[in-house]
Protein backbone atom coordinates (compact mmCIF):
# COMPACT_ATOMS: atom_id res chain seq x y z
CA UNK A 1 0.00 0.00 0.00
CA UNK A 2 1.36 3.27 -0.80
CA UNK A 3 0.52 6.79 0.79
CA UNK A 4 0.63 8.73 -2.30
CA UNK A 5 -2.56 10.15 -1.78
CA UNK A 6 -2.14 10.85 1.72
CA UNK A 7 1.76 12.69 1.39
CA UNK A 8 0.15 14.72 -1.31
CA UNK A 9 -2.83 15.53 0.80
CA UNK A 10 -0.62 16.49 3.67
CA UNK A 11 1.72 18.41 2.00
CA UNK A 12 -1.13 20.12 -0.39
CA UNK A 13 0.00 22.83 1.13
CA UNK A 14 -0.74 26.12 -1.13
CA UNK A 15 1.35 28.65 -1.66
CA UNK A 16 -0.35 31.63 -0.92
CA UNK A 17 0.77 35.29 -2.14
CA UNK A 18 0.41 38.07 0.72
CA UNK A 19 -1.34 41.09 -0.52
CA UNK A 20 -1.04 43.04 2.15
CA UNK A 21 0.63 43.68 5.74
CA UNK A 22 -1.02 46.31 8.29
CA UNK A 23 0.60 47.70 11.14
CA UNK A 24 -1.94 46.69 14.01
CA UNK A 25 0.20 47.91 16.90
CA UNK A 26 4.20 48.30 17.55
CA UNK A 27 4.13 44.49 17.91
CA UNK A 28 1.39 42.83 16.21
CA UNK A 29 0.50 42.98 11.84
CA UNK A 30 -1.87 41.69 10.06
CA UNK A 31 -1.35 39.68 7.01
CA UNK A 32 -3.90 39.14 4.15
CA UNK A 33 -2.95 36.26 1.85
CA UNK A 34 -4.99 35.83 -2.05
CA UNK A 35 -6.83 32.98 -2.67
CA UNK A 36 -4.90 31.28 -6.04
CA UNK A 37 -7.98 30.99 -8.29
CA UNK A 38 -9.08 27.14 -8.15
CA UNK A 39 -8.47 27.02 -4.89
CA UNK A 40 -11.39 29.11 -3.17
CA UNK A 41 -13.08 25.64 -2.29
CA UNK A 42 -9.73 24.34 -0.54
CA UNK A 43 -10.17 27.74 1.23
CA UNK A 44 -13.87 28.09 2.67
CA UNK A 45 -13.91 28.42 6.38
CA UNK A 46 -16.21 28.90 9.29
CA UNK A 47 -15.42 32.16 11.77
CA UNK A 48 -13.00 31.22 14.18
CA UNK A 49 -11.03 28.97 12.26
CA UNK A 50 -7.11 29.28 11.49
CA UNK A 51 -4.37 28.69 8.78
CA UNK A 52 -1.74 26.77 9.36
CA UNK A 53 1.69 28.19 7.73
CA UNK A 54 5.22 26.80 7.33
CA UNK A 55 7.44 29.91 8.18
CA UNK A 56 11.09 30.19 7.32
CA UNK A 57 13.19 29.50 10.29
CA UNK A 58 17.49 29.25 9.52
CA UNK A 59 17.92 26.62 7.01
CA UNK A 60 14.24 24.93 8.36
CA UNK A 61 11.03 26.16 9.10
CA UNK A 62 8.38 25.78 11.94
CA UNK A 63 4.74 25.46 11.70
CA UNK A 64 2.71 27.38 13.30
CA UNK A 65 -1.42 27.98 13.27
CA UNK A 66 -3.01 31.56 13.03
CA UNK A 67 -6.41 31.94 13.63
CA UNK A 68 -8.14 34.21 10.54
CA UNK A 69 -9.16 37.67 11.81
CA UNK A 70 -11.49 38.08 8.29
CA UNK A 71 -15.12 37.06 8.04
CA UNK A 72 -16.04 34.59 5.12
CA UNK A 73 -17.94 36.79 3.79
CA UNK A 74 -14.57 38.64 2.44
CA UNK A 75 -14.19 35.98 -0.20
CA UNK A 76 -11.02 35.59 -1.67
CA UNK A 77 -9.09 37.79 1.12
CA UNK A 78 -8.25 35.95 4.28
CA UNK A 79 -5.99 37.43 6.53
CA UNK A 80 -4.68 36.38 9.92
CA UNK A 81 -2.80 38.79 12.56
CA UNK A 82 0.58 37.91 14.14
CA UNK A 83 1.34 39.33 17.39
CA UNK A 84 5.02 38.96 18.99
CA UNK A 85 5.78 36.31 21.20
CA UNK A 86 9.34 37.16 23.29
CA UNK A 87 11.90 34.92 21.64
CA UNK A 88 9.57 33.42 19.32
CA UNK A 89 10.72 31.88 16.22
CA UNK A 90 7.51 32.23 13.99
CA UNK A 91 5.58 35.65 15.14
CA UNK A 92 8.69 37.21 14.96
CA UNK A 93 10.34 36.28 11.41
CA UNK A 94 6.65 37.46 10.16
CA UNK A 95 6.19 40.49 12.01
CA UNK A 96 10.50 41.12 10.53
CA UNK A 97 9.23 39.55 7.19
CA UNK A 98 6.31 39.27 5.87
CA UNK A 99 5.63 42.07 2.68
CA UNK A 100 3.36 41.85 0.05
CA UNK A 101 3.87 39.87 -3.03
CA UNK A 102 6.07 37.13 -0.63
CA UNK A 103 4.71 33.98 -0.64
CA UNK A 104 4.34 31.43 1.83
CA UNK A 105 3.22 27.75 2.13
CA UNK A 106 -0.40 27.13 4.38
CA UNK A 107 -2.81 24.35 4.99
CA UNK A 108 -6.35 24.76 4.35
CA UNK A 109 -8.45 26.38 7.17
CA UNK A 110 -9.32 24.05 10.14
CA UNK A 111 -10.39 23.93 14.04
CA UNK A 112 -13.55 24.04 15.72
CA UNK A 113 -13.77 26.87 17.10
CA UNK A 114 -16.87 28.23 15.35
CA UNK A 115 -20.43 28.94 16.71
CA UNK A 116 -23.00 26.46 15.57
CA UNK A 117 -25.65 28.06 16.94
CA UNK A 118 -26.27 32.14 16.15
CA UNK A 119 -29.49 32.28 17.68
CA UNK A 120 -27.48 32.84 21.47
CA UNK A 121 -26.53 35.72 22.43
CA UNK A 122 -22.49 35.29 22.91
CA UNK A 123 -20.15 36.81 25.48
CA UNK A 124 -16.96 37.04 23.79
CA UNK A 125 -13.91 37.23 26.14
CA UNK A 126 -10.62 37.95 24.47
CA UNK A 127 -6.43 39.00 26.13
CA UNK A 128 -3.86 39.96 23.53
CA UNK A 129 -3.95 38.19 20.32
CA UNK A 130 -6.58 36.06 21.45
CA UNK A 131 -8.92 38.77 19.77
CA UNK A 132 -8.27 37.22 16.14
CA UNK A 133 -10.98 34.30 16.34
CA UNK A 134 -13.01 36.57 18.10
CA UNK A 135 -12.97 39.05 15.57
CA UNK A 136 -14.02 37.32 13.25
CA UNK A 137 -16.81 35.59 14.90
CA UNK A 138 -18.03 39.10 16.16
CA UNK A 139 -17.99 40.72 12.77
CA UNK A 140 -19.90 37.34 11.34
CA UNK A 141 -22.54 37.81 14.24
CA UNK A 142 -23.16 41.43 13.73
CA UNK A 143 -23.43 40.93 9.30
CA UNK A 144 -25.20 38.52 9.25
CA UNK A 145 -27.44 37.24 12.56
CA UNK A 146 -29.36 38.87 15.01
CA UNK A 147 -28.26 38.08 18.29
CA UNK A 148 -26.45 40.76 21.09
CA UNK A 149 -22.99 40.59 22.08
CA UNK A 150 -20.95 41.87 24.97
CA UNK A 151 -16.88 41.59 24.33
CA UNK A 152 -14.56 41.80 27.60
CA UNK A 153 -10.71 42.44 26.05
CA UNK A 154 -8.42 42.62 27.79
CA UNK A 155 -4.51 44.28 27.22
CA UNK A 156 -1.39 45.06 28.45
CA UNK A 157 -1.91 48.67 28.14
CA UNK A 158 -4.11 51.00 25.56
CA UNK A 159 -0.99 51.16 22.68
CA UNK A 160 -1.43 47.36 22.43
CA UNK A 161 -5.21 47.00 21.85
CA UNK A 162 -5.28 45.49 18.31
CA UNK A 163 -8.28 46.58 16.11
CA UNK A 164 -9.13 49.49 18.77
CA UNK A 165 -10.31 51.88 15.95
CA UNK A 166 -12.40 48.43 14.45
CA UNK A 167 -14.25 48.17 17.53
CA UNK A 168 -15.16 51.37 18.16
CA UNK A 169 -16.90 51.87 14.50
CA UNK A 170 -18.67 48.59 15.26
CA UNK A 171 -20.12 49.58 18.60
CA UNK A 172 -21.18 52.68 16.92
CA UNK A 173 -22.54 51.09 14.24
CA UNK A 174 -24.32 48.64 16.37
CA UNK A 175 -24.82 50.65 19.86
CA UNK A 176 -27.83 47.86 20.69
CA UNK A 177 -26.25 44.80 20.01
CA UNK A 178 -22.48 45.01 20.57
CA UNK A 179 -20.93 46.39 23.73
CA UNK A 180 -17.14 46.07 24.20
CA UNK A 181 -15.25 46.78 27.59
CA UNK A 182 -11.76 46.88 28.02
CA UNK A 183 -9.42 45.67 30.90
CA UNK A 184 -5.79 47.15 30.86
CA UNK A 185 -3.37 45.70 32.46
CA UNK A 186 -1.44 49.18 33.16
CA UNK A 187 -4.20 51.03 35.07
CA UNK A 188 -6.27 47.62 37.00
CA UNK A 189 -3.61 45.19 37.55
CA UNK A 190 -4.00 41.37 36.09
CA UNK A 191 -7.86 40.49 35.86
CA UNK A 192 -9.03 38.57 38.65
CA UNK A 193 -11.88 35.74 39.07
CA UNK A 194 -14.02 38.24 40.88
CA UNK A 195 -13.33 41.60 38.66
CA UNK A 196 -14.05 39.82 35.60
CA UNK A 197 -17.23 38.24 36.89
CA UNK A 198 -18.25 41.95 37.21
CA UNK A 199 -17.57 43.08 34.07
CA UNK A 200 -19.82 39.76 32.54
CA UNK A 201 -22.57 40.41 34.93
CA UNK A 202 -25.47 37.49 34.46
CA UNK A 203 -24.41 35.34 31.92
CA UNK A 204 -26.98 32.20 32.49
CA UNK A 205 -28.37 31.56 28.54
CA UNK A 206 -25.35 33.15 26.88
CA UNK A 207 -22.77 31.34 24.65
CA UNK A 208 -19.30 32.05 25.56
CA UNK A 209 -15.77 32.04 23.41
CA UNK A 210 -12.86 32.87 24.87
CA UNK A 211 -9.13 33.11 23.35
CA UNK A 212 -5.83 34.08 24.86
CA UNK A 213 -3.10 33.05 27.09
CA UNK A 214 -3.30 29.79 29.11
CA UNK A 215 -3.36 31.61 32.59
CA UNK A 216 -6.19 34.02 31.30
CA UNK A 217 -8.56 31.35 30.01
CA UNK A 218 -8.34 29.78 33.21
CA UNK A 219 -9.75 32.84 35.28
CA UNK A 220 -11.83 33.67 32.53
CA UNK A 221 -13.64 30.34 32.26
CA UNK A 222 -13.96 30.65 36.34
CA UNK A 223 -15.60 33.68 36.05
CA UNK A 224 -17.73 32.47 33.60
CA UNK A 225 -18.86 29.09 35.45
CA UNK A 226 -19.51 31.99 38.39
CA UNK A 227 -21.44 34.72 35.99
CA UNK A 228 -23.85 31.59 35.44
CA UNK A 229 -22.55 30.31 32.04
CA UNK A 230 -23.27 26.41 32.35
CA UNK A 231 -20.25 24.55 31.02
CA UNK A 232 -21.68 23.25 27.56
CA UNK A 233 -21.89 27.06 26.95
CA UNK A 234 -18.17 27.64 27.03
CA UNK A 235 -15.76 27.38 24.20
CA UNK A 236 -12.22 27.73 24.66
CA UNK A 237 -9.51 28.10 22.07
CA UNK A 238 -5.69 27.59 23.21
CA UNK A 239 -2.92 29.27 21.62
CA UNK A 240 0.15 27.12 21.44
CA UNK A 241 2.77 26.51 19.37
CA UNK A 242 2.85 23.46 17.25
CA UNK A 243 5.74 20.61 18.06
CA UNK A 244 5.33 18.46 15.14
CA UNK A 245 5.98 19.55 11.11
CA UNK A 246 2.63 19.81 9.93
CA UNK A 247 3.78 20.03 6.07
CA UNK A 248 6.15 16.47 6.64
CA UNK A 249 5.71 13.66 4.11
CA UNK A 250 4.60 10.83 6.36
CA UNK A 251 5.82 7.46 5.63
CA UNK A 252 3.30 4.75 5.44
CA UNK A 253 3.59 2.17 8.31
CA UNK A 254 1.74 -0.78 6.39
CA UNK A 255 -0.29 -3.07 8.81
CA UNK A 256 -1.18 -6.66 8.20
CA UNK A 257 -5.18 -7.48 7.99
CA UNK A 258 -6.03 -8.28 11.52
CA UNK A 259 -9.10 -10.28 12.93
CA UNK A 260 -8.93 -8.73 16.50
CA UNK A 261 -9.24 -5.01 14.85
CA UNK A 262 -12.20 -2.82 14.68
CA UNK A 263 -14.39 -2.50 11.77
CA UNK A 264 -14.68 1.03 10.73
CA UNK A 265 -17.42 2.61 7.97
CA UNK A 266 -15.56 6.22 7.10
CA UNK A 267 -17.55 8.64 4.85
CA UNK A 268 -15.15 11.22 3.60
CA UNK A 269 -15.37 14.19 1.38
CA UNK A 270 -18.65 11.86 -0.01
CA UNK A 271 -17.14 8.96 -0.39
CA UNK A 272 -17.69 5.59 2.24
CA UNK A 273 -14.77 3.41 2.95
CA UNK A 274 -15.07 0.40 5.09
CA UNK A 275 -12.01 -0.36 6.73
CA UNK A 276 -10.16 -2.49 9.44
CA UNK A 277 -9.20 -0.77 12.34
CA UNK A 278 -6.50 -1.98 14.73
CA UNK A 279 -6.98 -1.60 18.52
CA UNK A 280 -3.57 0.16 18.91
CA UNK A 281 -3.77 2.54 16.41
CA UNK A 282 -5.15 5.90 16.06
CA UNK A 283 -7.99 6.37 13.63
CA UNK A 284 -5.88 9.20 11.51
CA UNK A 285 -3.04 6.49 11.00
CA UNK A 286 -5.11 3.70 9.51
CA UNK A 287 -6.65 6.37 7.46
CA UNK A 288 -3.87 7.80 5.88
CA UNK A 289 -2.28 4.03 5.58
CA UNK A 290 -5.05 3.29 3.62
CA UNK A 291 -4.65 5.97 1.16
CA UNK A 292 -7.35 8.50 2.06
CA UNK A 293 -7.25 12.34 2.40
CA UNK A 294 -8.22 12.99 5.88
CA UNK A 295 -7.34 16.53 7.06
CA UNK A 296 -4.94 16.67 10.22
CA UNK A 297 -2.80 19.37 11.69
CA UNK A 298 -0.50 18.79 14.43
CA UNK A 299 -1.81 15.40 15.56
CA UNK A 300 -1.19 16.27 19.02
CA UNK A 301 -5.02 16.64 19.83
CA UNK A 302 -4.57 20.25 20.63
CA UNK A 303 -5.77 22.26 17.16
CA UNK A 304 -8.89 20.11 16.72
CA UNK A 305 -7.96 19.93 12.68
CA UNK A 306 -8.52 16.11 12.68
CA UNK A 307 -12.40 16.47 13.86
CA UNK A 308 -14.92 13.74 13.10
CA UNK A 309 -18.07 12.96 14.03
CA UNK A 310 -18.78 9.35 15.48
CA UNK A 311 -21.91 8.16 14.33
CA UNK A 312 -21.80 5.25 16.17
CA UNK A 313 -19.50 2.53 18.24
CA UNK A 314 -17.33 4.04 21.07
CA UNK A 315 -13.55 5.73 21.00
CA UNK A 316 -11.15 6.47 23.26
CA UNK A 317 -9.25 9.65 22.86
CA UNK A 318 -5.39 9.55 24.22
CA UNK A 319 -5.21 13.30 24.47
CA UNK A 320 -7.71 15.56 23.88
CA UNK A 321 -7.00 19.86 24.60
CA UNK A 322 -8.94 21.09 22.40
CA UNK A 323 -12.54 19.58 22.40
CA UNK A 324 -14.90 20.71 25.05
CA UNK A 325 -18.17 18.66 26.59
CA UNK A 326 -20.58 20.16 24.08
CA UNK A 327 -18.46 19.44 21.47
CA UNK A 328 -17.80 15.83 22.80
CA UNK A 329 -21.22 15.46 23.68
CA UNK A 330 -22.51 15.72 20.35
CA UNK A 331 -19.86 13.08 18.96
CA UNK A 332 -17.16 15.38 17.88
CA UNK A 333 -13.92 13.38 17.90
CA UNK A 334 -10.32 13.20 17.10
CA UNK A 335 -8.87 10.86 14.82
CA UNK A 336 -5.42 11.61 15.70
CA UNK A 337 -6.01 10.48 19.29
CA UNK A 338 -9.07 8.15 18.71
CA UNK A 339 -8.56 4.29 19.85
CA UNK A 340 -11.32 2.10 18.87
CA UNK A 341 -13.04 0.45 21.88
CA UNK A 342 -16.53 -1.51 19.95
CA UNK A 343 -16.14 -3.87 16.91
CA UNK A 344 -17.74 -1.68 14.84
CA UNK A 345 -17.83 2.15 13.87
CA UNK A 346 -19.80 4.32 12.01
CA UNK A 347 -17.66 8.08 11.69
CA UNK A 348 -18.21 10.89 9.21
CA UNK A 349 -15.83 14.04 8.35
CA UNK A 350 -18.34 16.58 8.49
CA UNK A 351 -17.30 19.13 10.63
C1 LIG B 1 -5.32 27.26 16.80
C2 LIG B 1 -4.29 28.32 17.07
C3 LIG B 1 -4.53 29.60 16.64
C4 LIG B 1 -3.59 30.61 16.90
N1 LIG B 1 -3.85 31.87 16.46
C5 LIG B 1 -2.98 32.87 16.70
C6 LIG B 1 -3.24 34.20 16.27
O1 LIG B 1 -4.27 34.48 15.68
N2 LIG B 1 -2.32 35.17 16.53
C7 LIG B 1 -1.15 34.89 17.20
O2 LIG B 1 -0.33 35.81 17.38
N3 LIG B 1 -0.87 33.63 17.63
C8 LIG B 1 -1.75 32.62 17.39
N4 LIG B 1 -1.47 31.33 17.79
C9 LIG B 1 -0.18 31.06 18.44
C10 LIG B 1 0.89 30.81 17.35
O3 LIG B 1 0.61 29.63 16.65
C11 LIG B 1 2.28 30.64 17.95
O4 LIG B 1 2.22 29.72 19.00
C12 LIG B 1 2.84 31.98 18.45
O5 LIG B 1 2.92 32.91 17.39
C13 LIG B 1 4.23 31.78 19.04
O6 LIG B 1 5.02 31.16 18.08
P1 LIG B 1 6.58 31.49 17.91
O7 LIG B 1 7.13 30.58 16.88
O8 LIG B 1 6.77 32.96 17.72
O9 LIG B 1 7.14 31.16 19.34
P2 LIG B 1 7.97 29.85 19.72
O10 LIG B 1 9.25 29.79 18.98
O11 LIG B 1 7.07 28.68 19.64
O12 LIG B 1 8.28 30.23 21.22
C14 LIG B 1 7.23 30.33 22.19
C15 LIG B 1 7.91 30.63 23.54
O13 LIG B 1 8.75 29.55 23.88
C16 LIG B 1 10.08 30.03 24.03
N5 LIG B 1 10.96 29.04 23.40
C17 LIG B 1 11.08 28.78 22.09
N6 LIG B 1 11.97 27.78 21.89
C18 LIG B 1 12.38 27.42 23.11
C19 LIG B 1 13.28 26.43 23.58
N7 LIG B 1 13.93 25.62 22.72
N8 LIG B 1 13.46 26.33 24.91
C20 LIG B 1 12.82 27.14 25.77
N9 LIG B 1 11.94 28.08 25.38
C21 LIG B 1 11.74 28.21 24.09
C22 LIG B 1 10.16 31.36 23.31
O14 LIG B 1 11.12 32.22 23.89
C23 LIG B 1 8.79 31.89 23.51
O15 LIG B 1 8.66 32.53 24.75
C24 LIG B 1 -2.39 30.31 17.58
C25 LIG B 1 -2.15 28.99 17.97
C26 LIG B 1 -3.09 28.01 17.72
C27 LIG B 1 -2.83 26.59 18.15
S1 LIG C 1 -4.52 17.01 14.19
FE1 LIG C 1 -4.60 18.56 15.75
S2 LIG C 1 -6.01 17.67 17.15
FE2 LIG C 1 -5.72 16.10 15.71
Amino acid sequence: MTATKANDARSSAHSLEIVKVIEETSDAVSIVFDVPSGSEEAFAYTPGQFLTLRIPHGDDSVSRCYSLSSTPSAGRQLQVTVKRVDGGRGSNWLCDNATSGMRLDSLRPGGMFTPTDWADDFVLVAAGSGITPIMSILQTALAEHTNTIHLVYANRDEESVIFADQLRALTTAHPTRLSVQHWLESTSGLPTDESLRKLFGDVAGQRAFICGPAPFMEVAGQALSSAGASPDMIHKEVFVSLNTDAFATRTATPTAPSNSGAVVTVDLEGEVHTLNWPRDQVLLDVLLDNDLDAPYVCREGNCGGCAYSLRSGVVTMLVNDTLDQYELDRGVRLACQSIPETDELDIAFDR
